[in-house]
């Protein structure tokens, strides 16, 4: 930040953020917020908060949040001493004129310059397809049916064969050597210096969802191996909590998203007008990918490749959405490998169709399950029965478990009552262990994809940790009395425990703690937002004290809770247990002192 932290407090206190915010979006009072339609995605009903109290906004629609700074700076697009201009103009403050020395330069954060560098490499790679060496990867494109608005709107590239150029390039621009080293763009030995690592290639830029270039996937014109390179993890590019093409398909009007495997899958689906498809990037998905998906739809489409790993792939998807409470639904792309190659042989509409009739996970998994058993064999065909009652004891709603009955026993051709009597024995006889280890069994021959190991309910306890701040958040003086019950090392979530540090330190300052003031402290946009959700996890707005109480004490409980859970993983010795006694003891009373 280029401007004093005094000045940049002295702006945020003398522009009101409800004001600024409420000349874009129509905002209408609740409570001590205001609401409105999100700006940052689209909605029909208004999920979008902001707080005088609080100097922030949130979406609980798709997380976007922040300060003034971050709303003119998301919203406007522009940069941080842009915003502070805008916002000191409207509160008639005169800034200190103010050039950018050297040093300051030289200073800017790390991040913020490789994030630079990944721009200009981008720009450098669509330069060289436009020019004359890049002629044959601009008819490979062409030949994959990409048209010059798709290939332009993806930012599409060529890295020339001169695996130096790229170098000399970012060089003129300034960059130092450190920095090239860790963009993840280069090679580097004593011998041949630098070297891109991406050589006679396409390239594909991958953006994070606020359209910043983060890293690259190459692939080779024709059938050389590797046939994608991409880009290493840097401390930008982080393949499990990215998407390819999020930064469009967050602002498309569908309330699913359109999950599939390939770059290329994602680009011809954009292409045929279908702007709700992302893909992994060249990695299975994770349960991270979930929780960011989660924050914009309730709903994945998985649109993967027909063959077997497509297949295993759809399955393990399932497992980690269905944990991440995100429904889904799988294409069928028979008899056509991925969607690119349906769409250029079948059409947009046929695909539209497919889309429609997407199968209901659960019904996938049940087919799946069906083609892995000889049915005319009748221990197999048994078997196959017995495997779909115990996946049927998924749905603890009798009647929803009976829809499904009804299905399989259309599908399939089993008598429903049966199939119901085999769940209700099921159900009584099996415990929720008995289950899994049915599943497990050999004997059943399930090709069980491997087992995903979630933390601990991560969900519920970051919920909880944010719970906390955002009550702590709303009444300074709950600050006092959790100060000492908590310390900012029960925070598991990182920004959580960044904040909880924050705030417990302000408990001896005397200016105090302002939310809003915590967000200047961050630098990433991304940061930002997250640190604004932390602070909008239910407000105690429409609480009674009584419940603003319970919901504080229940919360923390849960956090010393799943702590105590881990010490009892981890527990090795007669004094480990003596002390997790204790701590469980104390647990059972604990209330909250006055
Ligand atoms: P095209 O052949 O260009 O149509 O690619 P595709 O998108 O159909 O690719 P495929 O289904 O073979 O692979 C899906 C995704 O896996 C790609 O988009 C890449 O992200 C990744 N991938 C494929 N091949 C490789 C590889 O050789 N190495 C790495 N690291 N990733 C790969
Ligand atoms: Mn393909």
């Amino acid at each position: 930040m280029y401007y004093p932290d005094e000045i940049v407090e002295e702006v945020r206190n003398r522009n009101n953020i409800v004001d600024l915010i409420g000349s874009y979006v129509k905002l209408t009072k609740r409570g001590s917020s205001y609401v409105g339609l999100c700006p940052f995605h689209n909605e029909r009903t208004p999920s979008f908060h902001v707080s005088a109290d609080k100097q922030m906004y949130y979406c609980f629609g798709c997380g976007e949040g922040g300060n003034i700074y971050t709303f003119l700076m998301n919203y406007e697009n522009q940069t941080f001493p842009e915003a502070i201009r805008t916002l000191a103009d409207r509160a008639g403050i005169t800034l200190p004129e103010k050039e950018m020395t050297a040093q300051e330069k030289k200073e800017r954060s790390r991040r913020t310059q490789l994030l630079e560098i990944q721009k200009e490499a981008a720009k450098f790679f669509v330069y060289c397809l436009h020019g004359a060496e890049g002629k044959q990867a601009a008819l490979y494109l062409q030949k994959r049916r990409l048209t010059a608005e798709t290939i332009a709107h993806f930012g599409l590239g060529y890295a020339p064969k001169n695996s130096r150029s790229l170098y000399t390039y970012l060089r003129k621009k300034g960059y130092r050597d450190d920095l090239l080293k860790e963009s993840g763009l280069f090679t580097y030995d004593e011998k041949r210096g630098f070297t891109c690592k991406f050589w006679n290639r396409v390239m594909f830029p991958i953006m994070n969802q606020a359209n910043k270039v983060i890293g690259f996937g190459g692939r080779v014109m024709g059938d050389g191996k590797p046939k994608y390179l991409n880009s290493p993890e840097t401390i930008l590019f982080d393949k499990s909590s990215n998407l390819y093409g999020l930064n469009y398909a967050r602002s498309s009007r569908k309330p699913y998203l359109i999950l599939c495997e390939g770059y290329m899958d994602v680009i011809a689906m954009h292409q045929a007008g279908f702007t709700n498809a992302v893909a992994s990037l060249g990695t299975a998905m994770t349960p991270k990918h979930a929780i960011l998906i989660k924050r914009f739809v309730n709903e994945v489409r998985l649109a993967y490749d027909s063959d077997e790993a497509g297949v295993k792939a759809a399955m393990r998807a399932i497992s980690i959405l269905n944990h991440g409470q995100i429904r889904s639904r799988v294409i069928n792309m028979k008899p056509h490998k991925d969607p690119d190659e349906f769409i250029s042989n079948l059409g947009t509409e046929a695909f539209q169709k497919r889309i429609d009739d997407a199968l209901s996970s659960f019904m996938f998994e049940v087919s799946v399950k069906h083609g892995q058993y000889r049915q005319n064999d009748p221990d197999e065909r048994a078997s196959f029965l017995r495997h779909t009652a115990v996946m049927l004891l998924r749905f603890p709603e009798e009647a929803e478990r009976q829809v499904y009955i009804e299905a399989i026993s259309r599908e399939y051709g089993i008598d429903a009552r049966s199939l119901q009597d085999m769940v209700r024995n099921m159900s009584a006889r099996m415990t929720e262990r008995d289950i899994e280890n049915y599943n497990s069994r050999e004997d059943v021959r399930i090709i069980q994809p491997e087992k995903i190991h979630y933390p601990p309910s991560v969900n519920s306890l970051l919920i909880s940790e944010r719970r906390i701040l955002t009550l702590l958040s709303e009444d300074s003086s709950l600050i006092r009395r959790v100060n000492g019950i908590l310390s900012p090392e029960d925070f598991e979530d990182p920004m959580c425990r960044k904040i909880a540090e924050k705030m417990f330190a302000s408990v001896s300052d005397p200016a105090g703690f302002s939310p809003a003031k915590i967000l200047d402290s961050f630098e990433e946009a991304e940061e930002q937002k997250e640190a604004a959700a932390v602070f909008h996890e239910k407000s105690s707005d429409e609480m009674t004290e009584e419940e603003i109480e319970k919901s504080l004490t229940e919360s923390i409980i849960r956090i010393k809770q799943i702590k105590l859970e881990k010490l009892i993983r981890d527990a090795k010795s007669a004094q480990d247990m003596q002390m997790i006694i204790k701590l469980k003891k104390e647990l059972e009373n604990f209330t909250l002192p006055a």
